[in-house]
């Protein structure tokens, strides 16, 4: 059976992968400024005051973090690269929040060059960040909880076994060195999960950490100005599943604001959250060709979308929704693979696909705006995928393709090599 053309804000991914060529990114711009607008509007109409900050880790590409800092967005940057990015969207100082791990001398001091608001997720760093110089705004990321919270396709943000945050016992500590070094803003953090599909756990975290905060606060006599809950709200990556609905996120959250701060004394904080993969999730698709179906043990469809063009399959065992372009009705259990030399590349091992799958058919991988391109790669020489961003029923390249010359402009030659190159 014929089915319609896949198409992206208007134009067909048929026109899109003989344009560009593939494997390619293509991303839709009214899709992102919906998605940001979705939960912007549900925050405000629950929450008076409410700052939105893009967690430009998810996709990197100026243009399309440019889309959401027009509509009033700031940038969580998790390197001195990214708030590099961030000033080049015309944001400083608090417009950026800076969430790094492990940060060495040269990235704290390039944060305080910055000036922006410095989220800091390691109390044992104070002494260093205090003798290169002074956030004026500043908050510590708290890992509130005393369970695991993990997410179906991914290890745990928060508890025990995750990497993040202040244990609860240095809580104390963290905010009376910051107040002794005179940081005159104090916020408090955490970034519990990602891909999260429950309303309730958002607010179930949010009472946590101000149960944890709230004490302390007081004992040390500062209002807090800012919660920031983090990002971490979850896409419906099976066709199946359903929308998380905001409007309940953020009702629950504004309710546990009120309820704790009332409860410990609090005057109430302004509400900070900084999504990456609500905004740009579901706005992005990886299209790539059919080049082969090999019938062997099982029958298998190789593409030139590999483990590299896209790593959430093989890395975290994510689901994607992949569409065979025009394909549809009768279905047969068959594997897909791209295009690198080890058997991780087969991203899926099996699965229903159209029985009349044919060579040159263009493939879309569903999903694929956040953690996507960012996290691509050219391992086997198969190199980095181009980017398009669809506005207005019009296409336009908003990253070329890698080239060989990419490939190798990195590497420090011998005169005989780069002769040879020439
Ligand atoms: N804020 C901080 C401090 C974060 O570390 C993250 C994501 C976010 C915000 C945004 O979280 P989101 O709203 O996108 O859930 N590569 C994985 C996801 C890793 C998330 C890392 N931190 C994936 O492909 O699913």
């Amino acid at each position: 059976m014929q089915e319609a053309e896949i198409t992206i804000g208007g134009i067909s991914v048929r026109d899109l992968a003989e344009q560009y060529g593939t494997p390619l990114y293509a991303y839709d711009a009214e899709r992102i400024r919906e998605n940001f607008r979705r939960l912007t509007r549900a925050l405000r109409g629950n929450y008076p005051e409410v700052s939105v900050f893009y967690a430009i880790k998810a996709c990197n590409n100026l243009e399309i973090a440019k889309l959401l800092v027009d509509e009033g967005s700031g940038v969580d940057a998790a390197s001195p690269n990214e708030i590099r990015l961030a000033q080049a969207l015309g944001l400083s100082g608090e417009r950026i929040i800076y969430t790094g791990n492990s940060l060495s001398d040269e990235d704290l001091a390039a944060g305080l060059r910055a000036g922006v608001n410095f989220n800091v997720d390691d109390h044992g760093i104070l002494k260093r960040l205090f003798s290169i110089g002074k956030p004026r705004c500043m908050s510590f990321r708290i890992n509130p909880s005393g369970e695991d919270i993990a997410t179906p396709d991914l290890k745990p943000f928060a508890g025990p076994s995750a990497k993040f945050g202040i244990h609860p016992r240095h809580v104390e500590e963290a905010y009376r060195t910051a107040l002794e070094n005179g940081v005159e803003r104090l916020g408090v953090h955490m970034m519990p999960h990602s891909q999260a599909h429950k309303p309730e756990n958002f607010a179930h975290v949010t009472g946590k950490l101000l149960d944890l905060i709230g004490p302390v606060a007081r004992k040390l006599g500062f209002d807090l100005a800012f919660v920031d809950i983090g990002g971490g709200l979850g896409i419906p990556y099976r066709r199946e599943q359903p929308p998380l609905d905001v409007e309940a996120v953020a009702r629950g959250i504004a309710a546990m604001v009120r309820k704790k701060c009332a409860e410990h004394g609090l005057k109430e904080p302004r509400l900070v959250m900084e999504p990456g993969r609500y905004f740009v999730g579901d706005a992005g698709y990886v299209l790539g060709r059919v080049i082969s179906i090999k019938q062997g043990y099982k029958t298998i469809i190789g593409t030139d979308i590999s483990m590299n063009t896209m790593a959430r399959p093989v890395m975290y065992g994510a689901y994607h929704e992949v569409r065979i372009n025009g394909r549809g009705g009768q279905t047969a259990p068959m594997a897909m693979t791209g295009q690198v030399c080890e058997n991780t590349d087969m991203w899926i091992p099996e699965r229903e696909f159209p029985a009349d799958v044919a060579e040159g058919d263009v493939v879309v991988l569903m999903d694929a705006g956040a953690y996507g391109h960012v996290m691509s790669y050219d391992y086997n020489g198969r190199l980095r995928p181009a980017e398009v961003l669809i506005d207005g029923g019009k296409s336009r390249l908003i990253r070329r393709r890698d080239t060989f010359e990419d490939m190798v402009s990195r590497m420090c030659l011998s005169d005989d090599i780069k002769e040879r190159l020439r």
